[in-house]
């Protein structure tokens, strides 16, 4: 187990888990085991048309990914991106992705920038997440953005960045639900500072 999972299921274990339907809802790694409900929950982000598709979706070829291989070595990409020595293209930093899941339900995703760069500094910043529509508003963002905060800190960072859209009102919400303080607007996104401990 690593070094940050260790910390967060001794210290953080009120915030990381998230009770629905009688399962428990945390953050673990990509996962071929959630092959199934990944894809399901890529075809919901591509229908949903509250908000615009997340690049995360844009990224994949879902109809590939059907593929048990593809799909492992998607998955193997994604988990290599968090090396700081893995090749990535220069306007890339260290990222660690994870993904809320329920039992075998991929319900949402999280990524850990390791560090910024001017333009995260103004649109992106350290973390971002997306819940699938069909899990949305029974609170995941707030407890997945919560127990990401630990691993932030195992991770470095003495505290996070997190932008939104002015007009995305559920994100702010769970900014400040997690402590976010306002710095300032940066042409149509909100910047807060979120403390990590
Ligand atoms: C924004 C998003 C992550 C919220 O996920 P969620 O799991 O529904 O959020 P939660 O259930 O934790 O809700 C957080 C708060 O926002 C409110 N909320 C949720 N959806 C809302 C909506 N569409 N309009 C207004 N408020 C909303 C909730 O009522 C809750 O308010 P409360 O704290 O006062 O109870 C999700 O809608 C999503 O993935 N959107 C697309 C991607 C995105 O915008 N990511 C964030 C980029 S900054």
């Amino acid at each position: 187990m690593p070094a940050w999972q260790c910390t967060v299921v001794r210290h953080c274990l009120p915030v990381l888990l998230s009770v629905h339907n009688d399962e428990v809802a945390k953050l673990i790694d990509p996962t071929i085991r959630l092959q199934a409900s990944f894809l399901a929950a890529v075809n919901e982000f591509h229908e949903d048309r509250d908000y615009p598709t997340p690049w995360f979706v844009d990224d994949v070829d879902p109809a590939a990914l059907t593929d048990t291989a593809a799909f492992a070595a998607y998955v193997t990409r994604v988990l290599s991106e968090r090396d700081e020595s893995a090749r990535r293209a220069n306007w890339f930093v260290p990222m660690t992705t994870l993904w809320w899941a329920e039992g075998d339900q991929m319900l949402g995703r999280l990524a850990i920038r390791h560090r910024l760069t001017p333009p995260l500094e103004k649109s992106g910043g350290h973390i971002g997440y997306d819940v699938r529509p069909s899990a949305r508003r029974q609170g995941h963002a707030t407890a997945m953005l919560a127990a990401a905060l630990p691993i932030a800190r195992s991770l470095g960072l003495m505290r996070a960045l997190l932008t939104c859209a002015e007009t995305n009102t559920a994100s702010q919400r769970v900014i400040e639900a997690n402590g976010g303080q306002f710095i300032d607007r940066v042409g149509d996104k909100r910047r807060y500072w979120v403390p990590v401990s």
